[in-house]
């Protein structure tokens, strides 16, 4: 097998990857590798923005404050006191390395309201401000000695040796090869694409998690999986976002009947929690009303403001300065993820994960709007320090030979039943018949998976599965009609011991 020796390895190529390795190369080489084109990520795709207290009538405490109370008494305050206590660093460090983030007219940072949050926090860039932060961090990159990019370089499995972390196995030119390293932080984003509409790019079919889970990793939090209530009604997966700062810019939530039914729902209306959004549309789906966007009250103001969502929806015939959009929930956010502490260390030494693959805790049972962004950047940098320290562990012999990584096809009914099965029985309303159902169907559409794409995104869906079956209470992004309210001894986060063997 081919050795390819480094410093450290990092998976994934999106705004924790990158930040990871930017601050990882003052302290020795960094491969980074990435199973599609690097661009092709979800950071790319963050419309709205990153949440930081820069503005005058705002605290890090009151970001505290917000984002504990969105996480439903799940959050690990300690984690989400560093996050945002470092976003305004974070914030500062972007603009020096170049975002052009918006500013008002009078010289001062742009700010949007997004659902949830207690005033305007959210710096944003057009519409577009994941594609300006990715754009900018990828020219960084190239500007910064030590650092290689691989992209279509499939990661396949972790190698330990007594239980350390060695190294990635992977699938790079075809062939396969041990990336041996002191250090290897998963940074390969969420899992959206298991459910039957997502708004996450094509990628995220949760490899990091699978490879973690079978090298030992603990997971955690599982079952909280973020809907967001606007992804538009048309196309397929991924489904096109319509940000969540529409609304926060005044846009309201109608249904085919024209009523404007958030009030009804929650006194915060369509800035309610996400969770609260999505249930409620699913309530009005579900009694045969179709649920629109109506933005038309923004004027000529919403093409200045959000240019990206009007040039794709006028690409699909929607005019949303005269008619309404047509909306509807989508997986947007894997809030659980490989359990990390507060520098983004796992239970294995040398195996490190943060942005969306790792749960840190901060985001409890319901990610605050625009904090993930700012997730990756605080916890990227925090990740490198931790490896500036690490010491190469021996890596034991790799076998000649490791099965190669068989490409998923799209059209195989195997994945169109599991991401129906995980829309259907696992989604915005659950009960535990449903998800019974559900652990019976995954389990047997496993037994003839050999892809190992395929494979991962159904270790991944029996895993959610089984936290979601796990937890009979009701909190924040995890509803079961079944229990429908939350219960003070569920008030806790939720391990899953990894598995030793695929
Ligand atoms: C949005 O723009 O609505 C998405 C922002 C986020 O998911 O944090």
């Amino acid at each position: 097998m081919r050795v390819i020796e480094t410093d450290f390895v990092i998976v994934g190529a999106g705004i924790a990857g990158l930040t990871a390795a930017l601050w990882a190369a003052q302290h020795g080489e960094v491969i980074i590798i990435t199973k599609d084109q690097a661009h092709n990520c979800n950071t790319a795709l963050a419309q709205g923005g990153v949440a930081a207290a820069v503005g005058k009538n705002d605290s890090p405490e009151l970001h505290l404050s917000d984002t504990l109370s969105a996480g439903a008494g799940a959050c690990r305050p300690d984690a989400v006191r560093l996050l945002t206590g470092e976003a305004p660093q974070a914030i500062q460090t972007l603009l020096e390395w170049g975002v052009q983030f918006d500013f008002t007219e009078t010289g001062e940072l742009a700010l949007a309201r997004e659902g949830a949050h207690s005033l305007a926090r959210v710096l944003h860039h057009g519409d577009n401000t994941g594609a300006e932060i990715w754009r900018t961090l990828y020219q960084k990159l190239q500007q910064t000695a030590g650092i290689s990019l691989l992209p279509h370089t499939y990661a396949l499995e972790l190698s330990l040796n007594q239980g350390c972390c060695t190294g990635v196995l992977a699938e790079f030119q075809g062939e396969i090869t041990h990336f041996s390293s002191r250090g290897v932080v998963l940074a390969a984003g969420g899992c959206g694409q298991i459910f039957g509409r997502t708004t996450n790019s094509s990628p995220s079919t949760g490899d990091g998690l699978a490879l973690a889970w079978r090298a030992g990793a603990e997971l955690t939090d599982l079952e909280f999986i973020q809907f967001h209530p606007t992804a538009l009604d048309r196309g397929s997966n991924p489904l096109f976002l319509i940000s969540e700062a529409v609304r926060g810019e005044g846009a309201v939530l109608v249904n085919s009947q024209g009523a404007k039914f958030m009030p009804a729902y929650h006194p915060m209306a369509d800035l309610a929690p996400r969770d609260v959004v999505s249930r409620a549309i699913v309530q009005e789906q579900s009694e045969g009303r179709e649920v629109f966007l109506d933005a038309t009250a923004l004027g000529a103001k919403f093409a200045r403001r959000f240019p990206n969502i009007y040039r794709t929806l006028v690409g699909y015939n929607i005019d949303p300065l005269h008619q309404p959009i047509p909306v509807t929930p989508a997986a947007h956010f894997m809030i659980g993820g490989i359990k990390t502490d507060s520098w983004g260390q796992t239970n294995i030494r040398g195996l490190l994960a943060c942005g969306e693959t790792a749960a840190t805790g901060v985001h409890g049972a319901n990610r605050l709007a625009s904090n993930s962004l700012l997730e990756g950047l605080v916890f990227g940098r925090r990740v490198a320090l931790v490896l500036a320290r690490l010491e190469h562990a021996r890596p034991l012999p790799q076998p000649a030979e490791f099965p190669g990584a068989k490409a998923l096809d799209p059209g195989d009914p195997r994945l169109t039943a599991l991401q129906d099965t995980m829309w259907s029985k696992v989604g915005i309303i659950r009960d535990g018949h449903k998800l019974e159902e559900a652990s019976r169907t995954l389990l047997e559409l496993q037994a003839g998976a050999e892809d190992f794409e395929l494979h991962n995104m159904l270790q991944v869906a029996r895993l959610i599965t089984s936290a979601a079956l796990n937890r009979p209470e009701s909190r924040g992004s995890h509803f079961r009609s079944d229990y429908p309210v939350s219960n003070l001894a569920w008030q806790h986060r939720h391990f899953v011991p990894g598995r030793f063997s695929a």
